[in-house]
């Protein structure tokens, strides 16, 4: 279930920077790009200058949150049972741990997101099966030995059992290096037999005025976004297998169908798996 986020907060030694609705945030931005209502005025206004720059960021924050859905239900299929989703921002139905719990209800799911009005959302939104558990940390991903010793993620998953780790739209907010040796520390963690989902911002597909003007765009808001090549997205599932299509932008990895086959999406995506 979800828990106590001050006595989380207290254990991680996180102190969640303080709720400003003045300045935009990439949960709310999405979440409004996404037409959900958990959004203020700042978060409309850098979303709606955003798809001015770059007309396809609504598309590809939608896409990508189909390509979270056709990772969980597949590696559900596969037979994980355990989801750590770091980085999860405002919950949007459906969340992972309903697509999971769909193919069985005991599978657990961890949420973690740095953002406290990410925290109170999930707080208050988040239901479980009752045979399933959820449990929701509000913390700094980059305190990854803090994170993976959390009482909430030991108490829910079993590491040394095969889990799912899904990092998406997030590891571009971090500076480069840090998240590739951010997704290296949280694989060690993980048992053999794992799987490894990311999604980043590329800087290949779209014309470089419109990758430059999303990132000019967010930067004035305080939203850093790191846009990595394909090259550079494919090094940080170093030491992995990678799954089938490899790393595509998101809305090619495995689609349902092949309508949107041709819009602009501006996410890399791929699995891999631990050997
Ligand atoms: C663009 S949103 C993506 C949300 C969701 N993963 C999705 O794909 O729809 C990025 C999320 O990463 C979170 N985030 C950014 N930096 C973080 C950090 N250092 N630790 C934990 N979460 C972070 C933000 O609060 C936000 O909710």
């Amino acid at each position: 279930m979800p828990q106590d986020s001050d006595w989380t907060r207290r254990k991680l030694d996180y102190e969640p920077p303080r709720i400003d609705t003045s300045k935009a945030h990439s949960a709310r931005v999405a979440d409004y790009l996404l037409g959900g209502k958990d959004n203020y005025l700042s978060d409309r206004e850098a979303a709606e200058r955003l798809m001015k720059v770059a007309p396809g960021a609504a598309d590809t924050v939608r896409q990508n949150r189909w390509f979270l859905h056709r990772v969980t239900r597949y590696l559900a299929e596969q037979g994980i049972r355990q989801f750590l989703e770091i980085g999860s921002g405002i919950p949007t139905s459906p969340n992972v741990h309903e697509i999971a719990q769909q193919v069985d209800p005991a599978a657990r799911v961890v949420y973690l997101d740095s953002d406290p009005i990410v925290a109170a959302h999930s707080n208050a939104r988040l239901t479980r099966s009752p045979e399933g558990q959820v449990a929701y940390i509000l913390a700094d991903m980059r305190d990854a030995d803090a994170v993976l010793s959390a009482p909430e993620l030991t108490g829910t998953l079993d590491l040394g059992l095969p889990t799912a780790l899904l990092i998406l739209s997030t590891l571009h907010h971090l500076a480069e290096e840090e998240g590739h040796d951010l997704v290296r520390q949280y694989v060690a963690a993980l048992a053999p037999g794992s799987f490894v989902a990311l999604s980043v911002a590329t800087r290949t597909d779209d014309p470089v005025d419109i990758v430059e003007g999303a990132q000019a765009t967010l930067g004035s808001q305080g939203i850093k976004v790191l846009n990595r090549s394909l090259a550079e997205t494919v090094a940080l599932f170093d030491g992995l297998e990678l799954l089938e299509p490899g790393v595509v932008p998101v809305h090619h990895w495995r689609p349902a169908n092949s309508d949107d086959a041709e819009l602009r999406i501006g996410l890399y995506g791929g699995v891999a798996r631990k050997r």
